[in-house]
């Protein structure tokens, strides 16, 4: 089992640990039983992941004499709502949960961001732990406190930065991830290599059958890298200030073109097309040459992921809802481009006319 400290401002909130590893739930029990962090834990889950893998994180919590119960909310980001915290936070008054009580999140980023929004607000808050289920919750969102449920008007919108206690990686859930989730936490991976590690991009390129066949130590290799980047962010920038934003990348049109399709493009799929449009348009601005644009064209490919944005989308849609992203700052949306693998940067006015060129292109 690997493991990677987050070392955090003690000012702010307190570092813990990523453990990373395939088959590690007894071994996650008997830290929890060590830590202390809490008298009782509640485990919250989706409904599927629960019916999955619920039996067996309750039985290793019990096999280490630790007091555990279980809490559902429904599959899908149609949960991550205000509405599912209340249910939530009902469900545990009941059970009188209360501040020696700690929470659990099994499952994807959308059991995290609930569980640990819930977590930052119940009782004026409760140790969390997080024990992501997929790939993209655990190279990316399980990692970095960022907390969060969607409103009517859009995702993210509320929410609080609330750091875990430690976060358990264990690759064994992988085996039973849907093969489009999959893919669609490999491009929170090539984001990584683009943006902060060549090497791991070269290694993505010279792996990409190994990885896509979901080969456990190709997979740990990518996974416990991805980690490294992330708490390597995270701890320079923890409340996503400055340097957090280059995790942004793909982001903007990646966004917009998730929502303009209705969620039929996949979130991992839209960060695809975004990191696409995003090279496209640095070439087009003279910051990368032709061939780093190319490379990482055909990276994106043999992920597996898409790099054309669907024709029956409206690119005039795309742009209005990228006007419409929060991360809008003083009426100028902010875009990270790219000089090079490893070297992207945040541009403040990107022409909106250029972007629209781009998405049309990439629709051809
Ligand atoms: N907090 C952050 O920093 C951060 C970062 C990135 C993304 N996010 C959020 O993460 C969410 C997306 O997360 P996601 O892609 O994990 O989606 P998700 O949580 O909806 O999970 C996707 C699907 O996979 C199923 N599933 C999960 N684990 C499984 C397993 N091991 N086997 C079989 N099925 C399994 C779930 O039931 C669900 O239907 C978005 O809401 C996004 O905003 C948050």
């Amino acid at each position: 089992m690997n493991r990677i400290r987050v070392n955090l401002d003690r000012r702010l909130s307190a570092s813990y640990d990523i453990h990373i590893g395939n088959g590690i739930l007894d071994r996650m029990a008997l830290i929890l039983a060590k830590g202390n962090w809490a008298a009782r834990w509640f485990v919250v889950s989706d409904d599927a992941v629960a019916g999955l893998h619920g039996g067996r994180v309750l039985a290793a919590l019990a096999g280490a004499g630790l007091r555990a119960g279980m809490l559902t909310v429904p599959p899908g980001e149609g949960a991550k709502t205000v509405s599912t915290c209340l249910g939530l936070a009902e469900d545990l008054l009941e059970r009188d949960a209360d501040r020696a009580s700690g929470l659990i999140a099994l499952g994807g980023g959308v059991i995290g961001d609930v569980t640990g929004f819930l977590a930052s607000i119940y009782m004026r808050g409760l140790p969390l732990v997080q024990i992501p289920t997929t790939l993209l919750a655990q190279v990316d969102s399980s990692i970095g406190g960022k907390t969060g449920v969607d409103t009517g008007a859009g995702k993210n919108l509320l929410g609080t930065f609330h750091q875990p206690k430690a976060v358990f990686i264990d690759l064994a859930f992988l085996e039973t991830l849907p093969q489009r989730e999959f893919t669609s936490g490999l491009a929170e991976i090539v984001k990584y290599g683009i943006i902060e590690d060549p090497d791991l991009l070269a290694a993505l390129e010279d792996n990409a059958g190994a990885l896509q066949g979901r080969n456990p130590a190709v997979l740990e290799r990518v996974v416990s890298s991805s980690c490294r980047i992330k708490k390597g962010i995270v701890e320079i920038d923890e409340t996503e200030k400055g340097l957090r934003r280059i995790l942004n990348f793909g982001h903007t049109v990646g966004h917009a073109v998730e929502t303009e399709s209705g969620y039929a493009v996949s979130h991992g799929e839209a960060v695809a097309m975004g990191m696409a449009a995003a090279v496209v348009i640095s070439e087009r601005l003279r910051y990368l040459s032709a061939e780093d644009r190319d490379r990482i064209e055909s990276a994106i490919e043999r992920m597996g992921l898409p790099r054309r944005v669907p024709r029956d989308l409206d690119a005039g849609g795309i742009l209005a809802r990228m006007g419409k992203d929060k991360k809008k700052e003083d009426g100028r949306i902010h875009f990270v481009l790219l000089k090079k693998p490893g070297m992207p940067f945040v541009n403040g006015g990107v022409p909106l006319e250029l972007v629209r060129e781009t998405i049309e292109a990439m629709q051809t």
